[in-house]
């Protein structure tokens, strides 16, 4: 029990003992992954929340995507990537105006099905959703128009789409998602393609370590692992990529000079200030939190691994975005 709880201080104190354990929990992982073994627990949000509370989050989602996408009512087919242990959202995005979902994940988010029922219970209450299931009770598996295509890594998914298929989604939505890509530029590529003329992406993506190094250690921490070493830790587990914001515009400006798409970026959370409520475009947050932010990343920036070096502070002081693409008529 002791040494049990020695090597747990030691992982949380020293950080070259949580890269090596990160290393190998990721080829653990690759293995499994090449073994078809696709479970997680990586999406199972609703696992230790309360059926209020699970719908909440929910609404909370969906709402956001409205308001920060400008959506009146959503329409036609769309694809919602990573949705985890629950479709809630598709159900709200079908009740509003969609005819089909399809629900993209890499993994399966461990789940147990009877929370899982509770919650569309409560939501079909509220939003009179009843004729959203085609059995006589709620299976996530026989809900109208919604498919799970559970296995599938949104960078296949949409390569394969934009090949094969073309301009086929209105909407392509995800939340908490592009940071556990492994390749989310190319992605962004894929997707657009797959956009039909006037389609729209909504994307909220979120910066931070996620628990690697924090809170024990400060929040830019992870971007001092060597570039080398750092793709070794997060590949296959789906840690986060560490692909922030500069990357993302400069991909974004190259689509949008070919004349295919408008976009803008809102920021959610800055480096050591927290959530940005309501998200909003960077020169519009108060003066101060962005002060406060920009003077920790100098503090921190000439420890930073190669790729960084060079990075913009204000870039690297934005820990979330909520990214709002428009394809072009
Ligand atoms: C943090 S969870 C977010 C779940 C849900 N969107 C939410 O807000 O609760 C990340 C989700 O992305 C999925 N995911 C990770 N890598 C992926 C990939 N390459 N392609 C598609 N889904 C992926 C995970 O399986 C998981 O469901």
């Amino acid at each position: 029990m002791l040494i049990k709880q020695k090597a747990k201080t030691l992982l949380n104190t020293f950080p070259p003992a949580r890269v090596a354990k990160c290393i190998v929990d990721d080829s653990i992982q690759g293995l499994r992954l090449s073994l078809g073994q696709i479970d997680t627990n990586c999406g199972s949000t609703h696992s230790t929340r309360s059926t209020a509370e699970s719908v909440a989050y929910i609404e909370e989602v969906f709402t956001d995507y409205k308001k920060y996408g400008n959506i009146e009512k959503f329409f036609g087919v769309a694809a919602e990537i990573g949705p985890g242990d629950n479709a809630g959202v598709a159900l709200l995005m079908r009740q509003d105006g969609c005819t089909q979902v399809d629900l993209i994940d890499r993994y399966f988010s461990a789940r147990n099905s009877q929370q899982q029922s509770k919650i569309y219970e409560a939501l079909a209450r509220r939003y009179e959703l009843d004729r959203l299931h085609t059995k006589d009770y709620w299976d996530e598996q026989a809900l109208a128009n919604i498919s799970w295509k559970i296995g599938q890594a949104a960078e296949k998914y949409f390569e394969r789409c934009a090949r094969e298929r073309g301009q086929v989604y209105d909407f392509i939505v995800s939340r908490a998602v592009l940071e556990h890509l492994y390749d989310p530029l190319e992605t962004l590529h894929q997707m657009v393609a797959c956009l039909k003329p006037g389609g729209r992406m909504l994307h909220k993506i979120d910066f931070r370590d996620h628990g690697m190094f924090t809170p024990t250690h400060h929040e830019l921490l992870f971007l001092q692992i060597p570039d080398f070493i750092y793709p070794l830790m997060v590949r296959n587990s789906g840690r986060p990529n560490r692909i922030l914001v500069h990357r993302y515009r400069d991909v974004l400006e190259s689509i949008k000079k070919s004349g295919l798409i408008d976009y803008s970026i809102l920021i959610t959370n800055l480096v050591n200030v927290g959530e940005i409520l309501p998200h909003q475009v960077f020169t519009d947050i108060d003066i101060d939190k962005r002060r406060k932010a920009i003077n920790f990343v100098e503090k921190h920036r000439r420890k930073l691994a190669g790729e960084f070096l060079h990075v913009d502070s204000q870039d690297l002081a934005i820990a979330g975005i909520f990214l709002i693409v428009t394809k072009k008529s």
